[in-house]
């Protein structure tokens, strides 16, 4: 039986080893992972991560092919195939700081595996990681090899949270980079007779090494810059009164174009876009290309440009000022279908509004309290690191309630503000909602969910992302 170790029992690290043990019932994959909660949580019945239908598939294979652990040592010794699935967050401090990506949880993780291993390896990085990364890798590993011979191989991973199960039943592609050697080839080989247990052949592209790496950075880079580019059209549609939804159908109704990515939103979140976006900028930095990494800083910029203008829209419309006033949070999750956080453009929004002095009322249907309060108390990029808590200061405290309902979080508000398309922010019922608000009542759309029209029958005055005002 092959057995496959998977370091790293993250977002991705999770579902991707569920569904590898589910297609493939003659492997036994392990996770594992330092962090003891999040063990302890995959082996119970809450798990620590939400997506749908992971948890149907993690029942059926737990025990069975999939176990959970945090004997990392034993399992790696005992792998054929270790994925390598560690956080790669940007550095905070040092050489890079603010761009380059931090590599202390990989290195750590690749010398672990040349001292623990004592047959041979193949070693996939799965992290999303910088160009040429392997071959440091390679070095750590054969540098302590004992004689034993790794194989390095780049397979970098295209699920999206929300979808994560979909996306690897069905990917667009597997991509597998490998070493143009005999043994490479050898190694490439191994790798795709996992995938080809449920993925059609000619969906799986072989590549070296550095054209894998850099591949998932620029997949990455091209999806953004098409958010930020719809973004930028719907500050034009509010400054001329076209409507952002009826271009970008126009436009990605050419197909060479394409439908997909092109929803205006408050800014676009989660844990990878912006981190590897950075990491890009920082790579051609250091190949002596400022202009490419000029091109590319502007994604992020615009970005930071649409949760600004938000902030700045919501805060003039009411008079100028949101000093005392409640104003609702619906959704907190950097995107529906997950109760991820991480980077999520309602961070920035309230953090703006806290500014301005507002009262704050959260709904978010799958983000808990503690993690909201912990989100809005850290600074820039530490989630991904040992946190390093910033005590929110007493008045902030006092500025923020969470709660369970959308109704009694927009009870007595001033304003709504919609940051995550939930679904059910579509149904909820405005007219009661409008009832118990102050009067004039706002509704900001981030999302674009609401039925403007609707709404303004009912008497709010809304707002929408590249929408006429
Ligand atoms: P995550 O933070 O959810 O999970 C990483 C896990 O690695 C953590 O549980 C951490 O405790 C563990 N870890 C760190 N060092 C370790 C070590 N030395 N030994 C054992 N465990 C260790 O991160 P994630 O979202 O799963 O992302 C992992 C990588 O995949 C990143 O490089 C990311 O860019 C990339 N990626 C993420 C997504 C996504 O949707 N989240 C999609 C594609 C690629
Ligand atoms: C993204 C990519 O889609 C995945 O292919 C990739 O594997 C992953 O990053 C990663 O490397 O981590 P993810 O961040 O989970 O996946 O979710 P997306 O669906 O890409 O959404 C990212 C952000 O963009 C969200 O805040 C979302 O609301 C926003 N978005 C997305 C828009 O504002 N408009 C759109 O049209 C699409």
């Amino acid at each position: 039986m092959v057995k496959i170790c998977c370091i790293g029992a993250g977002y991705v690290g999770g579902p991707t080893m569920a569904v590898i043990a589910l297609k493939c019932p003659n492997i036994s994959v392990a996770v594992v992972d330092i962090s003891v909660s999040r063990i302890q949580a995959w082996n119970s019945d809450q798990l620590p991560i939400y997506e749908p239908g992971l948890e149907e598939v993690v029942k059926k294979c737990r025990g069975n092919n999939l176990f959970f652990s945090t004997d990392v040592e034993k399992h790696v010794s005992e792998a054929d195939i270790i994925f390598v699935s560690v956080n790669t967050p940007t550095k905070t401090q040092g050489l890079g700081a603010g761009k380059a990506a931090d590599l202390t949880y990989w290195e750590s993780a690749a010398r672990m595996i040349a001292d623990v291993s004592k047959s041979d390896k193949i070693v996939v990085e799965k992290s999303t990681v910088p160009v040429k990364t392997a071959e440091a890798i390679e070095k750590i590993l054969t540098h302590n090899a004992k004689g034993i011979n790794f194989q390095i191989l780049s397979n970098p991973e295209f699920l999206a949270e929300g979808t994560a199960i979909s996306d690897l039943y069905n990917p667009d592609r597997v991509l597998i980079g490998g070493r143009e050697t005999p043994e490479g080839k050898k190694a490439i080989q191994a790798l795709k007779d996992v995938y080809a247990h449920w993925v059609p052949v000619d969906r799986i592209i072989c590549t070296n090494l550095w054209s894998a790496e850099l591949s998932k950075l620029a997949a990455n880079a091209f999806l953004a810059q098409r958010i930020s580019s719809v973004n930028a059209m719907s500050a034009l549609c509010e400054a001329t009164g076209a409507d952002v939804s009826q271009v970008s159908h126009a436009v990605g109704m050419d197909s060479r174009i394409g439908p997909k990515f092109l929803n205006a939103s408050v800014g676009f979140g989660g844990s990878c876009f912006q981190k590897d976006i950075l990491n890009l900028i920082y790579i051609c930095e250091c190949n002596g290309l400022p202009e490419v990494a000029n091109y590319w800083k502007q994604v992020i910029k615009v970005n930071d440009y649409q949760k600004t203008r938000f902030v700045n829209r919501l805060v003039s419309s009411m008079f100028n000022t949101v000093s005392g006033k409640k104003i609702a949070i619906l959704g907190f999750a950097f995107k529906k279908d997950t109760g991820d956080t991480r980077e999520t453009p309602a961070i920035d929004v309230c953090k703006g509004l806290l500014g301005d002095k507002a009262m704050l009322s959260i709904y978010d249907p799958q983000v808990p309290e503690e993690q909201i309060m912990r989100d809005l108390s850290m600074n820039k990029y530490e989630w991904d690191h040992p946190i390093h808590l910033q005590p929110m200061s007493p008045s902030a405290v006092k500025q923020v309630k969470v709660t369970w309902d959308a109704y009694e979080a927009t009870k007595d508000s001033h304003g709504i503000c919609i940051l995550t398309e939930w679904d059910e922010f579509r149904n909820l019922d405005y007219k009661r909602i409008y009832d118990n608000m102050q009067k004039p009542a706002f509704v900001f759309d981030g999302r674009n969910v609401v039925d403007m029209e609707k709404l303004r029958q009912i008497g709010f005055i809304v707002y929408s992302i590249g929408k006429p005002l």
